[in-house]
């Protein structure tokens, strides 16, 4: 992966960037020293070079007897528990069906909605399927109502002991009523440690397992992690450490006013990893009045829909662009002797030979519209530079947080919808905060 920051140069000067070199190296420190805010949740910095080769074909093997057992494996989980696996198995896979893989990840418990919920059972009633509920408190609401159904319909459909067989947890290590329940009824179950927050477990169980099931190299995902985790090490020159000069570079910006940050991809199949990045950003700066706020756009798409907002709007947005150098499938346009819609000017030409031009296109055109821009370059879309992608962008929120002095690591901001929902809902030990919110 390769930063680049030519499109910032217009509202960034080299010297600001200087003067924040070791502020931003510092924090890589004390994200490494643990002694930061948060010091209890860095378990995910030395991730990559301690997964053991053990550990990796355990959750092979674990996958493996899934999938093959499977039409659908079903993944359980929200937020941390559920965007990581959903952002890999998304970049990674075919389009329209499952690639590489005979059985199917779908997803549920990342929301309530009813229809979602019945439908997905429609689907798996007729279908062999397994579960994966993953929930590092055990007592998340969303994922919890998934599971109770769905358990429901595996036992009918298979009775007590072979659904034993197709479900696997991954929780606490001791806490949690799905820990509870997995020491009760005998499941399969991984560890998410205490030391490592649910937004930056992707390379724990609850994303490698389900990538994994979805037929990826996990051991690829890791090497690449690994290479970004020397590339950040805290022994690396600034001039060297992308996640340190992308930290700085955005704290620049923050504190110019650029307070709203564009995730921007020319490639539908990330879409979700920008739905996973602005997870990783928002719970981890938005907090004490403070932090940019994470956005997000499928280029050209939506050049149709936010396109005008961004060129011409309210000047307090920048971009973050994830460019693919390579695409791995060839498609040309043909040549039509008609030439109707005019397109003959195109023949021969390759459908990414127009996206690329379609992205240079709107970089100079947003950079002339007054929108600072950042490109970060992968030469393919595959397991280990996605792995690469994924270790920068943990590494450098965590030094981002630390830039504008906010705990990164923690989320006390989503505990006040569940309080509501709870209290709404009738749950017993919310009796006051009702009668507060219907008076
Ligand atoms: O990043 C986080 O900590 C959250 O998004 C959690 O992952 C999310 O709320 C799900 O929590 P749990 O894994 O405890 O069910």
């Amino acid at each position: 992966m390769k930063t680049d920051f030519k499109y910032i140069q217009k509202f960034v000067q080299e010297i600001q960037i200087n003067e924040l070199k070791d502020n931003a190296l510092n924090m890589n420190k004390a994200l490494h020293d643990k002694t930061g805010k948060g010091n209890d949740f860095l378990g995910w910095v030395n991730l990559p070079n301690e997964l053991s080769d053990e550990f990796l074909s355990d959750i092979e093997k674990t996958a493996a007897s899934l999938r093959q057992k499977s039409d659908f494996v079903v993944v359980i989980g929200i937020g941390g528990s559920y965007l990581g696996a959903k952002a890999a198995i998304d970049a990674l896979s075919h389009s329209f069906r499952a690639y590489r893989s005979e059985c199917q990840i779908v997803y549920a418990g990342q929301n309530i909605g009813e229809e979602y919920l019945f439908e997905l059972r429609e689907i798996l009633k007729d279908k062999s399927f397994s579960l994966i509920v993953i929930s590092k408190s055990g007592t998340t609401t969303e994922p919890a109502i998934a599971f109770r159904i769905l358990k429901n319909d595996l036992e009918q459909k298979y009775g007590k002991e072979e659904a034993r067989t197709r479900i696997v947890a991954v929780t606490d290590e001791k806490r949690g009523a799905l820990k509870q329940l997995s020491n009760i009824e005998g499941y399969k179950t991984y560890v998410i440690t205490d030391d490592i927050g649910g937004r930056y477990s992707v390379l724990t169980p609850v994303g490698l397992l389900p990538i994994a099931i979805a037929g990826f190299n996990i051991r690829e995902i890791v090497a690449g992690a690994l290479e970004m985790y020397r590339r950040t090490s805290t022994d690396v020159d600034f001039n060297q450490n992308p996640a340190a000069q992308y930290a700085a570079v955005r704290n620049i910006l923050y504190n110019k006013g650029y307070t709203n940050e564009i995730m921007v991809n020319y490639n539908p199949k990330l879409h979700f990893l920008a739905e996973w990045w602005k997870q990783l950003y928002g719970e981890s700066e938005g907090k004490q009045g403070k932090g940019i706020f994470p956005a997000s756009v499928d280029f050209s798409t939506d050049l149709h829909s936010m396109g005008q907002y961004i060129q011409d709007g309210k000047r307090n947005l920048f971009e973050t662009v994830i460019s693919v150098s390579e695409v791995q499938q060839e498609l040309t346009i043909p040549s039509d002797k008609d030439n109707l819609d005019q397109l003959n000017f195109l023949a021969g030409k390759r459908i990414d030979f127009i996206n690329k031009n379609a992205e240079l296109g709107t970089i100079l055109a947003h950079n002339d519209g007054g929108v600072p821009i950042i490109r970060l370059e992968i030469p393919k879309l595959n397991e280990y530079y996605l792995g690469q992608l994924i270790y920068f962008f943990e590494k450098a929120c965590g030094i981002s947080g630390y830039m504008i002095d906010v705990n990164p690591f923690d989320q006390p901001g989503v505990e006040a919808y569940k309080r509501n929902m709870f209290a709404l809902l009738e749950k017993p030990g919310f009796e006051g905060e009702r009668e507060k919110l219907l008076k």
